[in-house]
Parts: C-alpha cells; structure tokens; sequence
C-alpha cells in the first residue's frame, strides 16, 4: 500500500509572514489541511508530514488528524534534502510513495487517484504530474520524449531562455517506487542557482518516469504568495458556486458573494449580492438572502429572507423575515413568521412563532412567547455589571415603546406593558403594567424671565 509523505518544511519566504506558509488559510482551512483532504479517494498507509519552520505550529493544528506522522526537516536545504530524512523511517518499506507539495491545495482526489493508477499500470519507478501552463513562471519545467518519458526537471530560476519556452511544468506531485528513490536519494548534489538539494533531479536518475498531465491546470496551481493565494480563493469560490448554481440556487452577481464549502443550499434559494455565506450553515429551499447579508454556523428555514443582517450560531425558522439590518448571535432561535426588524440585536435567545421584534431593541437572555409584540426601543437590561440575568415574556404580551425589562424578570400572557416603563418586578398574565412617573402638568404655569446680564 502507498505511503504519503507531505512537503511543509519551509518557511514560504515569499509570503512575508510569521506563519510557515502551509499553515495559512485558505477559505476556512489550511493549505496543508487541504493537501492531506486531497487523500480522501486513497487509503495510504502512512501520511508523514515533513515539517521544519515552526513545525511545532504544523503539528499543533493537525492535532486533529489522529494518524499523521510527523518527520523533522531541521533545516530546510531543499525538497530533495527534505525527502531523504525519511530514509530512517522508510528503511525496509517496499511500496510506493506518494509526495506531495505542501504548498499546493487544489488538488482534486480524483487527480491522484489517476496519478497512481497511471503509476503502476506501467510500473514506473516514478510518475509526475504535470500541467501545460499559460503561464509558467516560476515551476520547474519538465522535459519529456514524445512517450511522455520524462528525462530531466529543471527549475525556473536554472533555465535557458531555451528551456523557458517550455509550458510543461512540474505540479509538485509524485509518485515514485520508494526502493528506487531510496537507493539515489543520497546522490543528490546542489548544484543549481539556490544551493538546495532538489527532489526533481531523482528524475535523471530513475527509469522509467513517465509524466501525466492534469486535465484542468488550476489544480495544481502552488501558493508562494498572498497574490496566489487570493487567486486560489477565487478558483475554490468558483468551482463552490457554479455547484450551486447547478444545483438550483440563484447567484445575483457571483462575483461579490462568498460560500464556504461547508455550507448546504436548498434549490430554489436566492443569494443577493454581497452576501457571504460560512461554517456550518445550511438555507433552505425558498429563503432570499441579502443583499448585504453574513450567515455563519446558522441554520435558515424555508422562504425567510434576510436583509443586511448578520446570522451567527443561530435558528431561524421558515416564513420570517430578518433585517433590514438585524444581528443575531450566539444561539439564538427565531421562530416561523416571526419579523426582527431594523437595527435590533438579539443574543442567547429563543423567539415564540410570529412574535415581532420590529424597530431598535436588545434581545439578551430571553425567553419569548408567540405572537409577542415588542414595541419600537425595548431593552432587556439582562446584565448587572457581574452575571446576565433571564427575562422571559408570555405569549401575546406587548410592550410599549422605549420600556426596559429589568432582568431577572417575568412578564405572564397577554401583558401589556406601557411605553417609557422600567420593570424591575414579576408581572402575572392578563395585566396592564405602568412604571414610571406620572405626567405632571400645571397649567398656567411659566418659566420667570431671566436677568438680563450686563456687560
Ligand atoms: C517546487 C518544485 C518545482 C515545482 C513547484 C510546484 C523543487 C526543487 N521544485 O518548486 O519543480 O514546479 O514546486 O509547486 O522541488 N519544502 C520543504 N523543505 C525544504 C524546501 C521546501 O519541506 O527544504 C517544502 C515547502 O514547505 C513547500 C514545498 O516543499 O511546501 C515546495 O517548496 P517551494 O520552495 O515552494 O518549491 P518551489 O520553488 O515552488
Ligand atoms: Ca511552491
């Protein structure tokens, strides 16, 4: 069975960071995530990574992938020099291994898959995946006979103008029977432009290497800066929403929308421009999202529509209508035909079936009944400077604009509370409550004019 063995020894120079390139994300994941996710059509025996710079960071964030060695590259001289601090580790092995670039996460499985398979129908004793670039700077370039016999790799920075015409390039990905390379790794020299020991000169060495070209070259594009990692993004987000759109779900202008490839869609789904859809968040059929729209981790009923708002962690269930501008977050439940309207925030909370939160409130530790009305500038004051206290309302009650629900409090059913009032006690169901000053008026009664002041 195949072994793998995953290049992210290297800092990634050219990304100006902190972080060892592998580790930067990619839509929600690392690049070194990516690769290993591009396993997932192949069972390999083994997965070692081979990590250097900041390895222990590299090993701290795939500290969920229970199966994964880890080998160390203590200084980084190259692929080639990268690959032969397994020989330790591999003495003894007979199969195949796969190797694969840590920099290079948009590897479909199916690519690799075909990759081995080509491998060894024919018996090479290493395969290379290859593309035909429009622009190849910057990858080795790959020299083959007309039998897509590869005789020689030479990087970039090591070509003739000559050599440079050739838009064959080196993927980063190899297959290569693991007694052949193990036998030659210890002859690598570094004598190129960078002083390294490069992994693609086994090639000259071993016999057969047959090259295989990838069918669609974004593939195999490899991140060696911000730019390309922004490009990237762009060639996931396009493959994510041309799924979609197959799938029945209407883009209004692709271009400014994001989806996370964790996100499920209904048919019959409207996504308005600047909308941005992420985590574990699943719309179903008929709901309008945005424009101007962010749904995370959230799960949005059928035919809701959301406006300028902000979703996160939360439940909103089918027929209501969120926004224009409404932020809901950290577990908050909306009910069916529910309407939270402009500019209201509700947080840890649950909302009965058609209950209104319509213009300007905060929403914080409730527990609101059906068909409740919550009048224009309600506030559940849920926190008293230490602990978040609870306000639960019954079904039907209303409050009156600019009221405060002083927390930990209980309004009963059909309660109507009045505008302007600070309720800081329990109020029973079918009550009228008033709490605040009554209106003082006295008639015939004037300001005294002020003295003039003299200069
Ligand atoms: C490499 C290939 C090039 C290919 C390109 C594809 C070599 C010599 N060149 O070039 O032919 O077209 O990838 O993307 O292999 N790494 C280590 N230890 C090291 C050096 C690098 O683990 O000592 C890791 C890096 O972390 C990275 C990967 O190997 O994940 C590739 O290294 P990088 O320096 O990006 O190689 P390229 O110049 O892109
Ligand atoms: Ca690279």
């Amino acid at each position: 069975m195949v072994a793998v063995a995953i290049l992210a020894a290297g800092r990634g120079t050219r990304m100006k960071s902190n972080l060892p390139k592998v580790l930067h994300g990619l839509g929600g994941r690392s690049l070194v995530e990516r690769v290993l996710n591009s396993l997932s059509d192949i069972e390999p025996s083994r997965r070692i990574i081979i990590v250097g710079y900041q390895g222990h960071l590299v090993q701290e964030a795939l500290a969920s992938f229970s199966d994964v060695e880890f080998v160390e590259q203590a200084e980084q001289k190259g692929t080639g020099h990268a690959i032969q601090q397994l020989l330790p580790h591999l003495a003894g092995f007979q199969d195949d291994l796969l190797v694969l670039n840590g920099d290079v996460p948009l590897l479909r499985p199916e690519t690799l898959q075909q990759l081995l398979k080509t491998h060894q129908q024919h018996q090479n004793a290493a395969t290379i995946l290859t593309a035909q670039l429009p622009n190849p700077k910057g990858y080795g370039r790959v020299f083959c006979d007309s039998q897509n016999i590869v005789k020689q790799i030479v990087e970039d920075r090591d070509c003739s103008p000559a050599q440079k015409q050739n838009h064959r390039i080196n993927a980063g990905v190899y297959c290569f029977r693991w007694p052949d390379l193990e036998r030659i790794l210890p002859q690598l020299k570094a004598n190129n432009d960078q002083q390294e020991y490069y992994l693609t000169d086994t090639v000259s060495f071993l016999e057969p290497v047959m090259s295989v070209d990838v069918e669609d070259y974004q593939e195999i594009l490899g991140i060696n800066d911000r730019k390309q990692l922004a490009g990237a993004y762009e060639i996931l987000q396009a493959r994510v929403k041309d799924d979609w759109m197959a799938a029945g779900v209407t883009l209004v202008d692709p271009d400014s929308i994001t989806i996370d490839e964790t996100v499920q869609i209904e048919p019959d789904v409207v996504i308005e421009p600047q909308t941005h859809l992420r985590g574990k968040t699943t719309i179903r059929a008929g709901a309008r999202i945005g424009p101007g729209s962010l749904i995370e981790n959230s799960e949005i009923g059928e035919n809701v529509t959301a406006l300028y708002s902000v979703v996160t962690d939360s439940t909103v269930k089918s027929g209501a209508r969120i926004g224009p501008y409404a932020h809901l977050r950290g577990h908050v439940e909306v009910g069916s035909g529910c309407r939270i309207g402009n500019f209201v925030e509700i947080k840890s909370s649950t909302v009965g079936d058609r209950t209104n939160v319509a213009h300007l409130s905060y929403i914080g530790n409730a527990t609101l009944g059906e068909r409740v009305n919550i009048g224009a500038g309600t506030i559940t004051a849920n926190y008293d400077g230490v602990n978040k206290h609870p306000t639960v309302i019954g079904d039907r009650t209303k409050t009156g604009s600019n009221s405060v629900l002083v927390a930990p409090v209980t309004l009963g059913a059909d309660v109507t509370v009045a505008a302007g009032s600070v309720v800081t006690k329990d109020v029973s169901d079918d009550s009228l409550v008033i709490a605040r000053a009554r209106q003082v008026t006295r008639a015939g009664w004037r300001m005294k004019p002020q003295a003039e002041s003299e200069e």
